[in-house]
């Protein structure tokens, strides 16, 4: 893979006619050490997240992998020989349940209900060596993205639930999810009040807690407490909990270990007023720009002497036929960006390689690596590149109240 010592040397040098995508491994090293120094107990990467960065996390040391798919588990097979993953997809065919566990020696398992506890039962010949985890529902009050409405059991359905795979599994565990970018660490808190609870009407013991994903990353419009918080939260908890001394700790984040190691330089085609139409989309990488209507920290990568000092709010439009191709923004970039500047939107390394879609002909392949920061960091990863002086977005909105709170 190419690799450049800045975007902004990426883009003086190739003058790219197609989006590229700048990957920063050294960004994601740095913060599954962080999960592996921090978390007081294991740490799974979220595949889905970004498998691309499968290789790198396990790099830095972290083996274990939480994947929602057959393609998924192939795919880190390939990459990590001898790597834990555990399926933590709650609805799975029975193909899969029967490859995972025969084909590529998986135990864990995540459900939310007795029909896919059957499944598993059925499908590993009565295994008696299954950890069974029960996926809760629990409130997601606190996040910019809810996962509540799909997933997880509660009340006596799930005590029940709970003791019959108490009878099936080797190990027991609870897992759920809280949402994903967790803007408050009593998320935590209350989720694991909630399993609490739960707990103890229905008397189970358990073995395993994994308290999921939702760790946050960093954008202009959501500036979330340090991860410390968030896991000094959780300790907390857990310390408080009606389980066994020794109960593990699980985690199992996506968006906090690969958001801020990806940037995608796009090119602006054309400028109407405030609007400025840019070679990539909702249908490509900025799925998330689109109706979620995040707000990535953006850069136009030019000298700064040909900037003009000016900040001013843009929306961008993306490159397909279609008016849901429209990202509201608003993106602070200089007064006098205009057609053919190329501008570095960072924050991508989740959730956005993966959406892709060929929708009009438009495909964002290109990859390069980049040695220089992220546009924005949560482990305190410093930007060493010289367009800082005249970065317009590391200046942060203050707007992270989410919906519903004064
Ligand atoms: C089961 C499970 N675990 C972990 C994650 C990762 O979440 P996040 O990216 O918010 O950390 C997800 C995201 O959908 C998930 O479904």
């Amino acid at each position: 893979m190419p690799q450049f010592r800045s975007t902004y040397a990426m883009a003086c040098a190739t003058q790219p006619e197609f989006p590229v995508y700048c990957l920063r491994p050294a960004a994601v090293k740095t913060a599954t050490r962080w999960f592996i120094d921090n978390f007081p107990g294991r740490t799974l990467f979220a595949v889905k997240t970004n498998p691309y960065f499968v290789p790198t996390v396990a790099a830095a040391g972290l083996r274990h992998f939480d994947v929602a798919s057959i393609a998924e588990i192939e795919d880190v097979a390939r990459q990590v020989p001898g790597a834990r993953m555990s399926f933590m997809h709650p609805v799975k065919s029975r193909l899969s349940i029967r490859r995972a566990y025969f084909e590529f020696g998986i135990r864990d398992f995540s459900l939310d209900c007795e029909a896919e506890l059957d499944k598993i039962l059925e499908e590993t010949q009565g295994a008696r060596d299954l950890n069974l985890f029960v996926r809760l529902k629990v409130s997601n009050r606190h996040s910019c993205m809810s996962l509540a409405g799909k997933f997880g059991i509660s009340g006596d359905p799930a005590s029940r639930l709970l003791l019959r795979a108490r009878q099936a599994a080797d190990e027991l565990g609870i897992c759920f999810h809280a949402g994903s970018q967790l803007m408050r660490p009593k998320a935590y808190v209350e989720a694991m009040e909630e399993v609490a609870n739960q707990i103890r009407r229905s008397g189970v013991i358990i073995d395993i807690l994994d308290v999921g994903g939702g760790f946050p990353s960093i954008y202009p419009h959501s500036s979330p407490p340090p991860l410390a918080d968030f896991v000094d939260a959780i300790n907390a908890v857990f310390e408080t909990m009606p389980v066994s001394e020794t109960c593990e700790l699980w985690c199992e984040p996506g968006r906090a270990l690969v958001a801020e190691a990806a940037s995608l330089v796009v090119r602006v085609e054309l400028r109407k007023g405030n609007a400025l139409y840019i070679n990539d989309g909702v249908f490509g990488g900025l799925f998330d720009a689109g109706q979620p209507q995040f707000i990535y920290p953006t850069q136009v990568l030019k000298s700064p002497a040909q900037l003009s000092g000016n900040l001013q709010e843009f929306s961008f439009f993306g490159p397909t036929c279609d008016s849901a191709d429209y990202m509201p923004g608003p993106f602070l970039l200089p007064a006098n960006i205009d057609e053919g500047d190329y501008i570095e939107i960072g924050g991508l390394g989740a959730y956005s390689m993966q959406l892709r879609t060929e929708f009009n002909g438009f495909y964002q392949k290109d990859l390069v690596e980049v040695e220089d920061g992220p546009l924005l960091s949560m482990y305190g990863i410093a930007r060493t590149e010289e367009l800082v002086a005249a970065n317009s977005t590391l200046q942060q909105w203050d707007q992270d109240q989410l919906p519903g709170e004064s």
